[in-house]
């Protein structure tokens, strides 16, 4: 026991010696034993505790120092259990923390405050105790900047590839970068970080660094990006900056042709013709075009981003293309393969005879060509229903008959090439007199309404419409066989009585159809009401045929128009009774909802949305501290975990 004690009284004095020899500038010192470490975050309260964590006892008279440039500075005292400031630095700042006298509160902690204290205790006479301050600081998210130019990667040298910058940290954080989730590391002619800091007014640190490293091809998509590792007193944390892609320049090995859209191409297609190659940028391209009569190939115009339309697709863009790239970094010119388009096609249809025409009974052949560089397919169809009337070019029609009149179609199509086809209409006309398309018909009128008639018929030859009321009439033919008349005429008290006819001549015959007026008598129609009633029925009977045979039963009774309004109007004040009463009852309780059916139906949307807040908020400072200074991770846990052994090492 008493040898080591000696040993150490002499080293002790020794060390003394030595002191005084050097001349160490100061007061004379005691050695100071290792001091305690206290870690702070910038912001907060460091608490500095005069003697060992487990020493406690009442201690009345102490004296506190800062230690700067080897002086011991006074800044606070304790005497007879109560603390007071010292003048100065730290005036404000100090207190003893909860009125124990051995503890001492720094609040507002800064980068500046990272210094040596001292504490000195005369009752309890205690030895000299130093108190080394660490603080710390999370620096801000890094930001990351990408180099916006581009790299050549046939440069051999070291490039510029982004700067990472990493605000208000303490002390300064390390940078790692990254290149697709892999650190990279320093390597000779390869990659080089750069890295430098500045101190900012607060004490903090800025680092910025940048990374420059020679890129191939390869890392045209590559993903950078930096991370700062940093120490905060309850462990080491780090952040991640977003990823970026740098443009790679490289020049190309080959050159092709693109056609869109892919597959089979028609006639009327919009294509669209292109050149592309593996290079980037695109080089300057030209399309050529094989002249099918010479064999040569012939530069075709291409619109500024050198894409060849056509719009639309036409069978005499068939043939070979080749696109040509002329690189002006390096002068080469590359060529593609040829590549064949075909543009298929179906010419325009001719039926033969184009205006045939027979008697009643007699028969008829039709026949039907068309070109095509594919196989065709010929179908005959009855225009009026689309009925299909048979396949192939040849249409046999036996026994005819007056229906049998009117416009017929053949469609050639191609099987192959979904889509391609061309159709052509041919009237038959079969002879007789004309055949109207209603012998009677039922008209809703308003009196002094101004009225549309219509009127159809058909035959062969093509018949004529007269009226035998005033007024002005046009008509029109949807087929050779056929005219529709329309009159438009002012409804007067003569007409409503003698109502209207409608007669169809031809050389063959005549033929008629009577139109008889009816009067509204609802009254509580209003006049815009029954004018648009007017008007929908002539307009609806003047324009299609097979709507103006209908427009008869289409029209509702007046009587059951007002009928259906009442009904309509009871109906809904039953049901929003009804759906007042239901909910009555239901804020009430006495409905047996399910308990899902029942949050469903009372929460509205806004307040199912402020539920969802009011969760988050709950959650929201517990979050805050976990997620307190690693905001910017979005890597897997253990991932995190590796770097921060990585940081201990
Ligand atoms: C501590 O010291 C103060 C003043 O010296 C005295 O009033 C107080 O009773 C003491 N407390 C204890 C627990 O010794
Ligand atoms: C093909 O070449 C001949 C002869 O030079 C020319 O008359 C013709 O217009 C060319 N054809 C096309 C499609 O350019
Ligand atoms: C005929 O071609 C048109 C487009 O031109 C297409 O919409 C239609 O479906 C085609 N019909 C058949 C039967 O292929
Ligand atoms: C007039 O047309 C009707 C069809 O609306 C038809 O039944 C009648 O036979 C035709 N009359 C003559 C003489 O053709
Ligand atoms: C049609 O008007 C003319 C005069 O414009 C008149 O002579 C003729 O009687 C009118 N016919 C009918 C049916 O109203
Ligand atoms: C009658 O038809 C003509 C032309 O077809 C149209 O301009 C006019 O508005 C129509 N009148 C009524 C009352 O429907
Ligand atoms: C009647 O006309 C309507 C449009 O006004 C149309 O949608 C409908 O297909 C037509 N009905 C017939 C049988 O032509």
């Amino acid at each position: 026991m008493g040898l080591p004690r000696l040993v150490c009284a002499f080293l002790f004095a020794a060390c003394c010696c030595c002191r005084r020899a050097t001349g160490v500038p100061g007061e004379e010192k005691q050695p100071a034993p290792t001091p305690d470490l206290v870690e702070a975050e910038v912001g907060r309260t460091a608490l500095l505790k005069c003697g060992p964590s487990h020493s406690s006892g009442n201690f009345s008279h102490v004296d506190w120092f800062l230690i700067h440039k080897e002086r011991q500075i006074p800044i606070f005292r304790v005497r007879q259990g109560q603390g007071q400031n010292e003048p100065g630095e730290y005036e404000h700042r100090l207190k003893l923390h909860e009125g124990s006298g051995d503890t001492l509160a720094l609040s507002q902690v800064t980068p500046h405050d990272e210094r040596m204290f001292l504490c000195k205790s005369k009752r309890p006479r205690l030895q000299d105790h130093y108190i080394k301050l660490q603080v710390y600081k999370a620096p801000e998210e890094p930001t990351i900047q990408a180099n916006a130019v581009g790299i050549h990667v046939d440069r051999q040298e070291l490039r510029e590839v982004a700067t990472c910058v990493g605000r208000n940290g303490y002390p300064i954080p390390q940078v790692i970068w990254y290149k697709n989730g892999r650190p990279l590391q320093e390597e000779e002619n390869r990659v080089h970080i750069q890295s430098s800091q500045i101190v900012e007014s607060s004490g903090l640190y800025t680092l910025q660094s940048v990374l420059n490293a020679q890129l191939v091809k390869e890392d045209k998509d590559a993903q950078f990006y930096c991370e700062l590792s940093y120490r905060l007193p309850s462990g080491n944390r780090m952040k991640e900056s977003r990823e970026v892609t740098v443009p790679v320049f490289y020049p190309a090995e080959k050159v092709w042709v693109e056609v869109e859209p892919s597959g089979l191409l028609k006639e009327g297609d919009h294509v669209k013709i292109r050149c592309l190659t593996d290079g980037n940028p695109q080089p300057h391209f030209t399309i050529n075009k094989q002249n099918s009569s010479t064999g040569e190939m012939e530069e075709e115009t291409t619109d500024e981003n050198g894409i060849l339309f056509l719009e639309p697709a036409q069978k005499q863009h068939s043939g070979l293309y080749q696109c040509q790239s002329l690189d002006l970094e390096t002068m080469t010119t590359l060529s593609s393969d040829p590549q064949e388009l075909l543009v298929n096609y179906v010419s325009d249809v001719q039926v033969n005879p184009t205006a045939p025409e027979a008697q009643e009974g007699d028969s008829l052949t039709l026949t039907c060509e068309a070109e095509s560089n594919q196989d065709l397919e010929f179908k005959w169809l009855r225009d009026k229903t689309g009925q299909l009337l048979g396949k192939g070019p040849v249409l046999q029609l036996n026994n005819l008959k007056r229906e049998a009149g009117g416009r017929y179609l053949c469609m050639a199509s191609v099987p192959n090439v979904p889509e391609l086809n061309r159709t052509q209409p041919v009237s038959v006309g079969i002879f007789g007199s004309p055949w109207m398309a209603l012998k009677e018909r039922k008209v809703w009128v308003q009196e002094n309404a101004m009225l549309n008639l219509s009127c159809e018929a058909s035959g062969h030859p093509q018949p004529t419409i007269s009226w035998n009321v005033n007024g002005s009439a046009t008509a029109w033919n949807p087929d050779p066989q056929t005219v529709v008349s329309t009159l438009n005429v002012l409804v007067t008290p003569e007409l409503l009585e003698t109502g209207a006819e409608c007669t169809a001549t031809n050389s063959l015959g005549s033929n008629s159809t009577i139109i008889i007026l009816k009067l509204v008598t609802l009254t509580t129609l209003t006049p815009d009401f029954s004018q648009t009633t007017g008007l929908s029925t002539s307009t609806a009977s003047s324009h299609t045929r097979a709507n103006s045979t209908s427009t008869e039963k289409k029209l509702p009774q007046p009587d059951s128009k007002g009928v259906v309004i009442v009904a309509v109007i009871v109906c809904i004040l039953v049901l929003a009774v009804l759906g007042a009463t239901l909910y009555f009852f239901y804020k009430k309780g006495k409905l047996p909802c399910g308990r899902s059916g029942k949050q469903e139906i009372t929460m509205p949307p806004t307040r199912k949305s402020d539920f969802v807040v009011e969760v988050k908020s709950d959650k929201l400072p517990e979050e805050m501290a976990l997620l307190q200074g690693s905001s910017g991770d979005k890597r897997a846990p253990g991932d995190q975990g590796e770097k921060y052994i990585d940081l201990r090492n």
